[in-house]
């Protein structure tokens, strides 16, 4: 404690000991910058870092949050120097006329959006498409060079390279002594993001300074061909339509960062990738065996280990984040590697699993206005990459080796990555022809509809009337990944896709499935067609359903079938050693599911209800016996749970947590639904949605990734902001004073209203 004492933040709040230890350039966050914040997303998410001078953010929702409003969180000192230089530096830096200035990373509004707008046409997946055949070339050139060798630096010869290349040809800068562009990225990299001593500044401040006049040369010289290809020749054709958008200072500072940014980024992200996947040997058999996983196992890859660990934003205004009070002008280190590892957002969140469906919920391209613009260039490489290496060279592995990284806040990735294989073995000296074999996968984010892993059905049984109790193990015998009290799985299963909540345990999954015969067949389906070892396809899990494990004290509600969330629930509070107790109404025992494992594992705390023996929960008397801070988690009918609503308005919120049924969401029905238009405020396009097209999907396939997990209006993932136009709001997750309100939406069900215009943040 006496270590702590001796710092305060900015406020003068005193720092725990932790925070006053944290370091962002050595120890542990240089080795695991998300293990190295585990202590901070569990007891400090917000904390000021003395040694840094930032105010660093670990959560995910804290992180998404301050991305979303560029307004409070300006994006202004995105490219400072994390340490500033000496004075003789700066010196060095002037007398190359450095004037780094703003370019789209560190803009603020309006500016930002209006160059965005202008230039990001190029962006879009399909303009985008075309350039997926170079990209191809450019790998096969790479591997053939070295596919007889038996060992390689993946880093030397591909991995760094073919993401230059493509990010010149991208820009329509000339390719150009790469090995003077890598210095001088390097150099980049430890002036803004590093801890230079005051000798190495001096050093860096040169080879930034060089850069700085190479960018301004390169730039001199595509001005003079004004036609030319590329990016950056467009940019400097905008730069003459509209020069108070696009205007000269920007231009330069775009050049030198742009040739940093578009292709650092993909080389260290692609060199995480395989480190990974190498070390993973069971996802890196499942993709040799069934390269569709590929655009998913890139998706995980860079939410575990993304190439760009944190980002930095500065509040124009007193803010609070994660419950902090911040003054006007706090800098923020905002770190994406961690939020990608929070459990709070991430079921099984540390672990890495290429079936994982919410994949691409992860921060490492950013979030909002600001996310990066090259996002589905670098996926687009690193599924070439992959596709490739797996198909080609099967028997790859890791080679023994130490990995060492450029120490600094922001981008991470090894700087070599040795591989070694016995090209005796290389599949294609059998079969000539595999070397050409390709599959195309479309640019943009992959489809969460594309992404499910093969389970077994190990046994059935009937838990009650109706209700079939179904245990699932993985088909490879590997354990099934860990869940948290509350989660769900997606059962696909015949073009039939049906989420049921968790109860089971060790390593396989067991639910239970109501047969409903009202239903949209569903459930009729599996009653019919799951037999003891058939396979099938899972999602998940998720959990949208969280147990608050810090309440005192818990009561549980379960209406029907809603007892198999509520029973992993109880399960788990008892293994905690939590006070709870357990409410349980249903129509009849016989039609009651898991009530001997009840008795037998909760009996002191469980109150049965059978409708048929006169029983009925007094909801009322429930609530009004509440404890102080405890906990109500519900699941059950829309009207046990809209009763309890009623009853629980007066106490704090959060004490009242719910799930619906996940009910069978209706399908668009075209004849009925009516098509509208929407316009994109952040980026100026306008994205038509079809009658039977959801705004999700239409959103996704204009290449804007948004969040979604339920797909019907329940967990509130896929929300977006609304500036005007009246919406058809179709969700479970607003309440009735924001449908009013008209400011938000769930993109995933709700339109708008009588088919007019909608306009979104
Ligand atoms: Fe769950 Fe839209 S994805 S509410």
């Amino acid at each position: 404690m006496a270590e702590a004492a001796e710092f305060t933040s900015p406020g003068g709040c005193p720092v725990s000991p932790q925070a006053a230890a944290f370091d962002a350039f050595e120890g542990p966050y240089q080795v695991d910058p998300a293990d190295a914040l585990r202590w901070s997303r569990d007891q400090e998410p917000v904390f000021y870092s003395p040694k840094l001078g930032y105010w660093v953010v670990s959560r995910y929702d804290d992180i998404k949050a301050v991305f979303r409003d560029n307004i409070l969180f300006s994006p202004c000192n995105a490219l400072e120097k994390v340490t500033p230089f000496s004075d003789e530096a700066m010196a060095v830096l002037k007398s190359y006329d450095y004037a780094m200035n703003r370019t789209m990373v560190n803009e603020d509004e309006p500016a930002h959006m209006e160059r965005r707008r202008a230039l990001m046409e190029h962006f879009i997946p399909a303009n985008l498409e075309p350039r997926q055949e170079m990209v191809r070339r450019l790998t096969r050139e790479k591997m053939d060079a070295f596919i007889d060798d038996g060992r390689a630096d993946l880093v030397a010869r591909m991995l760094y390279e073919v993401p230059l290349t493509v990010a010149l040809e991208f820009l329509g800068v000339p390719p150009d002594d790469q090995e003077t562009l890598k210095r001088f990225s390097v150099a980049h990299t430890v002036n803004t993001w590093g801890r230079p001593t005051p000798e190495q500044q001096v050093e860096v401040a040169h080879s930034v300074g060089k850069f700085w006049r190479y960018a301004g040369e390169v730039l001199d010289k595509m001005r003079a061909e004004p036609d030319g290809p590329g990016w950056m020749h467009y940019a400097i054709r905008r730069n003459a339509e509209i020069p108070e958008v696009v205007t000269d200072s920007y231009l330069h500072s775009m050049m030198m960062a742009i040739i940093v940014a578009a292709h650092e980024t993909t080389a260290l992200a692609s060199t995480n990738m395989f480190k990974l996947l190498l070390t993973h040997r069971d996802a890196w058999a499942d993709i040799c065996a069934d390269p569709s996983l590929i655009p998913n196992a890139v998706e995980e890859s860079l939410r575990y280990a993304g190439s760009i660990v944190a980002w930095r934003r500065q509040t124009t205004a007193p803010a609070t984040v994660g419950g902090v009070d911040l003054p006007e002008g706090a800098k923020l280190m905002i770190v994406m590697a961690s939020a990608n590892r929070d459990t709070r957002q991430f079921e099984n969140a540390d672990s890495f699993d290429i079936y994982r469906d919410s994949a691409i919920d992860h921060l490492s391209f950013g979030y909002g206005s600001h996310q990066c613009m090259g996002k589905n260039i670098a996926r687009m490489e690193m599924r070439i990459f992959l596709e490739e290496m797996s198909r080609r060279l099967p028997h790859l592995r890791l080679s023994e080796q130490e990995f060492s990284y450029l120490p600094n806040t922001s981008f991470r990735g090894p700087e070599a990555l040795w591989v070694e294989w016995d090209p005796s073995r290389n599949p294609e000296r059998a079969a000539p022809a595999l070397r050409d074999r390709q599959l195309h996968f479309p640019v943009g984010a992959p489809q969460r509809k594309d992404i499910a892993r093969p389970v077994r059905v190990a046994a059935l049984r009937q838990e009650a009337e109706g209700v079939l109790g179904v245990t699932l193990e993985d088909t490879r015998g590997r354990p099934l990944p860990d869940w948290s009290a509350g989660a769900h799985v997606e059962l696909c299963l015949d073009g039939y896709e049906r989420k049921y909540s968790l109860c089971g345990r060790d390593g396989r999954y067991e639910v239970a499935i109501l047969r409903e015969e009202a239903g949209r067949g569903g459930s009729r389906h599996f009653h019919e067609a799951l037999r003891e070892g058939a396979e099938l396809k899972l999602r998940g899990p998720s959990n949208l359903f969280k147990l608050d494990e810090t309440a005192p004290h818990h009561v549980l509600v379960a209406g029907g079938i809603g007892i198999t969330p509520i029973l992993a629930m109880a399960d788990r509070l008892k293994a905690l050693g939590k006070p709870y107790e357990l409410h349980y109404a249903g129509r009849s025992r016989a039609s009651m599911a898991f009530l001997d494992r009840l008795q037998a594992d909760h009996g002191a705390a469980l109150r049965l209800y059978p409708k048929s023996e006169g029983a009925r929960a007094d909801l009322a008397a429930i609530v009004d016996a509440l404890p102080e801070g405890a906990r109500l988690h519900v699941c059950g009918p829309e009207r046990m749970i809209s009763a309890l609503e009623d009853r629980t308005r007066h106490l704090p919120e959060g004490t009242l947590r719910f799930e619906h049924f996940a009910a069978d969401a209706p399908a668009l029905d075209p004849a009925v639904e009516r098509p509208f238009e929407v316009e994109l405020a952040d980026s100026g396009f306008s994205v038509a949605v079809p009658a039977d097209t959801t705004l999700l999907e239409a959103l996704r396939v204009a290449g804007v990734d948004l969040p979604s997990d339920c797909c019907e209006g329940l967990c509130g993932s896929c929300e977006v902001s609304v500036l005007d136009g009246a919406v058809d709001h179709r969700d479970k997750v607003l309440t009735r004073a924001e449908r009013a309100a008209n400011r938000r939406m769930m993109a995933c069900c709700s339109r708008a209203r009588d088919g007019k215009r909608l306009r979104l943040a």
